[in-house]
């Protein structure tokens, strides 16, 4: 146990416009925690500033007791974040299995002469990561349609195989930037499904952000509503839900 993410006083603004202001969470390692808000409150800013898109104006991040503030996106990667956007971004001329790879790759580097002369040890790396994907990209159905182009596969598995590229990099948090956007009643029920198996199976940790709070307070137990970039309620998901402040920004009174 502990915590996996620590987030203090986290701010950011744009011109004048405070995009995130004053931001603070803790998750606990192996939780699936919620963030959510109205269009426009500050959910994808916090992502970009937790990978390092964006340097916070104010505050501290630290991921597993790191303090990661302020660095690359590369390196926080390496430290341990993978995340997926709010729109998709594979590699559509790639078959699906190679998108997985990609993310593999980040982590078993072989040495440039081995690849260049395709040495035997080359081919043995190539081996366990193809056997890798696979068994990622069965977690999520997609196995079958391992060496289809990314961009032929239907919309929701292309959000799955997001999914499963971002897990290739073994992170220990793992950012969802609304993963069931655009897909129909089933498709979403059976992603977090696939979510929840994700977080039994791997040592992970999960921020899940959601637009629609009937979705989000089914499965995270914890959950922080922002609004106009401020924190409006934060904590239990069931007491959460019952703040007159939520109830009355999600319906405009
Ligand atoms: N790079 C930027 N430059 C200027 N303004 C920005 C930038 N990024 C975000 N914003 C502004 O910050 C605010 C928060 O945007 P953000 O995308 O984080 O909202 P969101 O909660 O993810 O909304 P949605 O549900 O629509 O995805 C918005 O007013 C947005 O216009
Ligand atoms: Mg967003």
């Amino acid at each position: 146990m502990g915590t996996m993410l620590e987030v203090n006083h986290l701010s950011i603004s744009f011109g004048g416009l405070a995009a995130v202001d004053d931001f603070n969470v803790s998750i606990e390692k192996g939780e699936l925690y919620g963030l959510i808000g109205p269009n426009g409150a500050g959910k994808t800013t916090v992502f970009n500033l937790l990978t390092g898109v964006y340097k916070p104006n104010e505050g501290k991040i630290f991921l597993d007791g790191k303090d990661i503030t302020g660095r690359r996106t590369i390196d926080i990667n390496k430290a341990g974040i993978a995340r997926t956007f709010q729109n998709i971004r594979l590699f559509h001329q790639l078959p699906v299995i190679d998108n997985v790879k990609v993310g593999l790759h980040n982590r078993h580097a072989y040495s440039t002469l081995s690849g260049i002369l395709r040495l035997p040890s080359y081919w043995t790396k190539e081996k366990e990561m193809d056997e890798e994907a696979m068994r990622l990209l069965s977690v999520f159905g997609l196995d079958q349609n391992a060496f289809t182009l990314a961009s032929n596969l239907p919309y929701g598995q292309q959000r799955k195989l997001e999914i499963a590229r971002a897990l290739a990099t073994k992170p220990k948090l793992l950012l969802l930037d609304e993963p069931a956007a655009g897909m129909n009643p089933n498709e979403t029920a059976e992603l977090m499904e696939t979510i929840r198996f994700v977080l039994s199976e791997f040592d992970i940790t999960v921020l899940l952000i959601e637009h629609d709070m009937k979705l989000v307070s089914g499965i995270c137990e914890r959950l922080t509503v922002l609004n106009f970039g401020r924190i409006l309620a934060q904590g239990e998901t069931a007491e959460v839900l019952h703040d007159p402040e939520v109830i009355k920004a999600y319906l405009g009174e």
